[in-house]
């Protein structure tokens, strides 16, 4: 079966990702292995190494890198969940992904986006970072206005009067899930 990591993108007091992601986690759970990754619990310092981890083979990284790199290597596939910061994505997952190596490569990520007008800038960005460490940029992507906020409560349910719509947000997530998973299923001969 395969395994996915679902990743909170924003480590901000308060933030809307976190229930979203919830929400995330709980719909990819239905198909596959999956897993909720807070960058909260990954501080990480700002990437600072001589050489770019891609092509280091002697690198050495810190402890708190390795966790993160360790955990990113356990994946066969991932759902990042982002908001728009600045037309971009937060720093910190910026970051997080600059610190990684080969650990995700040739495998499948689709992104789950949220901001004030709904964070198609960060997915743009973020498809344009993700194929620097090697992944897959999946065509699937869901947008969200900041109404997501209070669209799903902090356990990531969300509203009952959208669960059930034929083109509403829990039916495009059902869809962005089985993609991912078919992507990861099938990407795993790629890595073999
Ligand atoms: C520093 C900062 C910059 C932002 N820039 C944008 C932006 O460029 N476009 C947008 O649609 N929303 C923008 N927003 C609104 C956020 O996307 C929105 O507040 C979202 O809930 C933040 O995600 P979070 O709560 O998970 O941290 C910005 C918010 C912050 C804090």
């Amino acid at each position: 079966m395969a395994k996915i990591g679902v990743i909170v993108g924003s480590i901000r007091e308060g933030r809307v990702s976190e229930k979203l992601a919830k929400w995330v986690f709980a719909e990819v759970s239905k198909v596959a292995e999956s897993e909720l990754v807070d960058l909260k619990d990954y501080p990480m310092p700002l990437f600072n190494e001589p050489i770019s981890p891609r092509y280091n083979p002697n690198r050495q990284p810190a402890p708190e890198v390795k966790k993160w790199l360790d955990k990113m290597a356990s994946f066969d596939g991932f759902v990042i969940v982002t908001p728009e910061y600045n037309r971009s994505i937060p720093g910190a997952l910026k970051n997080a992904i600059d610190s990684l190596g080969n650990e995700v490569a040739d495998k499948p990520a689709a992104i789950v986006a949220h901001g004030s007008s709904g964070g198609a800038q960060a997915v743009a960005n973020l498809r344009m970072v993700l194929p620097g460490v090697g992944l897959v940029s999946l065509p699937n992507a869901l947008f969200f206005t900041n109404a997501v906020g209070e669209a799903i409560n902090d356990e990531g349910m969300l509203k009952a009067e959208l669960q059930d719509s034929p083109y509403g947000p829990q039916a495009q997530l059902s869809g962005l899930a089985a993609t991912v998973v078919k992507y990861a299923d099938a990407l795993k001969s790629v890595r073999s």
